[in-house]
């Protein structure tokens, strides 16, 4: 298939990549020629293949019969996200859908629950779908390449027809006739890592208190962790939670309830509050953030010899 990727940063570039090792032709897009340049040096290091760059969005949608856009969706000085980018994107391909060849447009950013109905309103032609990239930066390349689960939303046979055989044979695709439920689930995941963190880090500081050191902290975990999956996003204890997303996730999506929602979600505004209080203490840890704690072989292990994390 001929796929287009509309906005090539750190997810659109990993996305088409995984794409071009698929076998896939992929045209990328970005309005920034250096980031293009960048696309071309990670394509590079992966082989040759049958690609190209362009800075020209019509080109994309008029060649490619599937257009991931992956563009940003900051949050604005008030903590709620900022959807411009993606509503010009998609007002300007509907004044040309005519002339388009694009058969799906895939929503790929992180969007507040209920864009993709908003968005895909503005098309006649091309279908409309949700396929959120759940990829941590540390490891966007594993991550992108060998997802552990592709998440797609659709409302029509045509979308789901397509996007199925573009992802035939992945690992746990999973298709649902719901594009809210597909946003729902990306903000879900994000908070609920954001949640694991405040948490732990809260009782980080209790195990301190009473005297239990951060190697021993590490058993805490390892009991938790014989009957569940929930201590392992613990890496750097005490650390507050910072990097691209999970901040600006859990800000806008908090913003989303109490506004849109009239809701206040009293856990997540716990959570943030609980974050502020570790980075004033012990700083933000960021993508590139080495961490303490790793997990293998299903335990929770000192990465780094470390000792006298935080004063201990
Ligand atoms: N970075 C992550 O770890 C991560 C993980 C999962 C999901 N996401 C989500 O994916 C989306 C993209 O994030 P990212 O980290 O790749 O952002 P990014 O800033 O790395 O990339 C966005 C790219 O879009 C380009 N762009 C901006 N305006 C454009 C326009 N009008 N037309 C074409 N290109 C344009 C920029 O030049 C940039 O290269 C966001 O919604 C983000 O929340 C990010």
């Amino acid at each position: 298939m001929k796929i287009g990727i509309i906005g090539s940063g750190n997810v659109g570039s990993v996305t088409g990549l995984s794409f071009l090792l698929k076998g896939h032709f992929v045209q990328f897009q970005d309005i920034n020629k250096e980031q293009l340049e960048k696309v071309k040096d990670i394509v590079r290091n992966y082989g040759n293949f049958d690609y190209l760059v362009t800075t020209d969005l019509l080109e994309v949608v008029k060649e490619c019969d599937v257009v991931f856009e992956c563009l940003p969706t900051e949050n604005d000085e008030n903590g709620f996200i900022d959807l411009s980018i993606l509503e010009y994107v998609v007002d300007k391909i509907s004044c040309y859908e005519e002339q388009c060849g694009c058969k799906v447009f895939v929503q790929r950013s992180t969007c507040i629950p209920g864009t993709a109905l908003k968005m895909s309103k503005k098309f006649k032609k091309i279908k409309y779908a949700v396929n959120p990239s759940f990829l941590i930066m540390k490891k966007k390349f594993e991550d992108a390449i060998s997802p552990k689960k592709v998440v797609i939303g659709v409302l029509d046979d045509l979308a789901k027809n397509i996007m199925k055989d573009l992802y035939a044979g992945w690992n746990n695709v999973v298709i649902v006739n719901n594009f809210t439920l597909v946003e729902l689930a990306k903000y879900a995941e994000n908070c609920l890592q954001s949640t694991l963190i405040s948490y732990w880090n809260e009782i980080y500081e209790i195990s301190k208190k009473i005297g239990i050191s951060s190697r021993e902290f590490l058993d805490v975990l390892n009991i938790v962790s014989l009957t569940s999956d929930l201590a392992s996003s613990i890496r750097i204890p005490g650390m507050a939670f910072g990097g691209a997303c999970l901040p600006k996730d859990l800000q806008a999506f908090i913003n989303f309830t109490k506004v849109d929602l009239n809701i206040t979600p009293l856990v997540l505004d716990a959570v943030l509050n609980v974050n502020n209080i570790f980075k004033n203490k012990y700083g933000v840890r960021s993508d590139s953030s080495v961490d303490l704690y790793d997990v293998k072989n299903g335990r929770i292990v000192i990465k780094l010899e470390k000792v006298g994390y935080h004063g201990e």
